[in-house]
């Protein structure tokens, strides 16, 4: 395993060896997942939240949402298409909305596995420990549970007064019931420091995840951060691709967000490190509400389609789409 020092790291952060840096990235992807790059469909079937997020345009305060939230049914189908697409990972992703109450998440859960061979993921926020465990029991296979930040007075500042330890034990615990676990941060928030940066990688790699996502901060209008400056794509290309030096093994997405800022933003992120993507396959007519930055979901393309796109992204890198589920190869490749 690559090993690299604080000093070293934010050196990288601040655009010191680029080409080095991203080479590197490469050539340490290639090695763990040689032409393959997995697809994860992610269907967004509620943007209702309960949380109040500086960043984020669903906070609950954010009065001009249409909120939405998926039936049982429509949430299933929706998976379905995407698994006949071709898809092997299916993400149920949601704003901190209880109102689903553990029987209707089972019944997602169980109505997508047993009509396709499929990973679930759940990304569901501050659910407690007994229900992922539950829904553990019921066949989920991963969580993605971001700590957007490492450092706690930073995490209570930016999601209004949360609590970061509270977030980690959860974090802790989705380790221990089993699930295979993902997490990550915002890069470029504002008033971040490469300092900072430099310590959310190491904290993140000592972790042990099995997923690592990161994307660059995009000022949404109505938050209290709307005015901020936004993360810059060069500085989250350089934080994913040090994650790749710091986790050989680890999955490591190209977020949408990069597309943000350069239309070929995941391929430039897949070219440095990365060999995760995730399309949306949230129903048309829901998913531009699913705003939590401008810019997300902005194309509008059923389920199918957004799958053969993303399929044809990644074969216009001369990369393959997996058609494996992609689980954690950290398990069996002890870093
Ligand atoms: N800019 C970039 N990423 C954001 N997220 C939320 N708001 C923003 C924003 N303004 C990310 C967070 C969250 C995920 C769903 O989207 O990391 O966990
Ligand atoms: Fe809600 Fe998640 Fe947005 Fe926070 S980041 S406001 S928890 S959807």
């Amino acid at each position: 395993m690559a090993v690299l020092g604080r000093d070293e790291i934010i050196n990288y952060l601040n655009g010191g060896n680029d080409d080095g840096l991203y080479s590197t990235a490469d050539s340490l992807r290639e090695y763990s997942f040689g032409r393959e790059v997995y697809l994860r469909a992610i269907v967004e079937f509620s943007n209702v939240c309960n949380k109040k997020c500086n960043y984020c345009g669903l906070r609950a305060a954010n009065s001009k949402v249409s909120r939405y939230r998926m039936d049982v049914a429509d949430i299933i189908e929706s998976a379905n298409l995407a698994a006949e697409a071709g898809a092997r990972t299916i993400v149920l992703q949601s704003g901190d909305d209880f109102s689903y109450s553990p029987d209707r998440i089972e019944e997602i859960i169980s109505g997508i596995k047993g009509a396709h061979d499929v990973a679930v993921t759940l990304s569901l926020g501050d659910r407690s420990a007994a229900e992922y465990e539950h829904w553990f029991k019921c066949g989920a296979d991963r969580c993605l549970l971001k700590l957007e930040t490492t450092n706690p007075d930073i995490y209570g500042k930016i999601r209004c007064g949360e609590d970061f330890h509270k977030r980690l034990k959860l974090l802790r615990s989705l380790k221990q019931i089993g699930y295979e676990v993902g997490s990550g941060i915002i890069v470029g928030l504002p008033d971040y420091t490469v300092e900072q940066l430099a310590d959310d990688l190491l904290f993140l790699s000592d972790l042990g995840l099995d997923m690592i996502a990161a994307g660059p901060f995009i000022p949404h209008p109505d938050t209290p951060f709307s005015s901020a400056a936004a993360g810059g794509i060069d500085l989250s290309l350089r934080f994913t691709a040090l994650a790749r030096l710091l986790n050989p093994f680890s999955n490591i997405p190209a977020t949408s967000a990069l597309d943000s800022f350069d239309p070929e933003g995941r391929e430039k992120g897949l070219q440095r490190g990365c060999n995760v993507i995730m399309p949306s396959v949230t129903p048309v007519s829901k998913r531009r509400n699913y705003n939590i930055y401008p810019g997300k979901n902005a194309v509008s393309v059923d389920v199918a389609d957004s799958v053969s796109r993303a399929e044809e992204l990644i074969r216009a890198l001369g990369f393959v789409a997996s058609a494996s589920k992609g689980s954690s190869r950290r398990m069996n490749n002890v870093e």
